[in-house]
């Protein structure tokens, strides 16, 4: 599975260790940056990493020390869905009910270990449809901005 990646510093080591489990599990990582710890701010890395996941129509993940800036800014760019999740059972439904298409996560919030099951849960999900078609309608629907 090709799946884009970004973080800011306070998610860096997580980008990285996320990166290294998907790629040692057979995905292809487009990963979007930083390249080091330096502190750095997180709207301009939430917005390559969105606009990749909706040309390349491709999963993507954000992480930032919350988790809540990145989730804030990517939801911005209209066709991303993405979801704060901090267990696997949020991951999970993230991508069946809500067809969530980023999965962001705070580094400073979950431990690697079960922010590699919720990146499992995530990416081995799909999309159940119908009436949460239909709730993903309404929300265009009743977009204000
Ligand atoms: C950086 O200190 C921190 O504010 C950022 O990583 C993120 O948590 C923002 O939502």
């Amino acid at each position: 599975m090709h799946i884009v990646m970004a973080s800011d510093h306070g998610g860096f080591q997580l980008k990285e260790f996320l990166k290294n489990q998907l790629a040692a599990a057979g995905h292809e990582v487009e990963d979007l940056g930083p390249d080091c710890a330096r502190s750095c701010d997180y709207p301009p890395y939430a917005a390559k990493a969105a606009e990749r996941v909706l040309a390349a129509k491709c999963l993507g993940i954000l992480i930032c020390g919350t988790g809540l800036g990145m989730s804030i800014a990517a939801n911005r760019f209209a066709g991303v869905r993405a979801a704060l999740c901090t267990n696997e059972f949020m991951a999970r439904m993230a991508r069946e009910h809500n067809d969530a298409n980023i999965l962001c996560l705070g580094e400073r919030v979950v431990g690697q270990g079960l922010a590699w099951s919720m990146v499992q849960a995530f990416l081995e999900t799909s999309f159940a449809g119908d009436r949460h078609q239909r709730r993903l309608d309404l929300i265009e629907l009743f977009d204000r901005r």
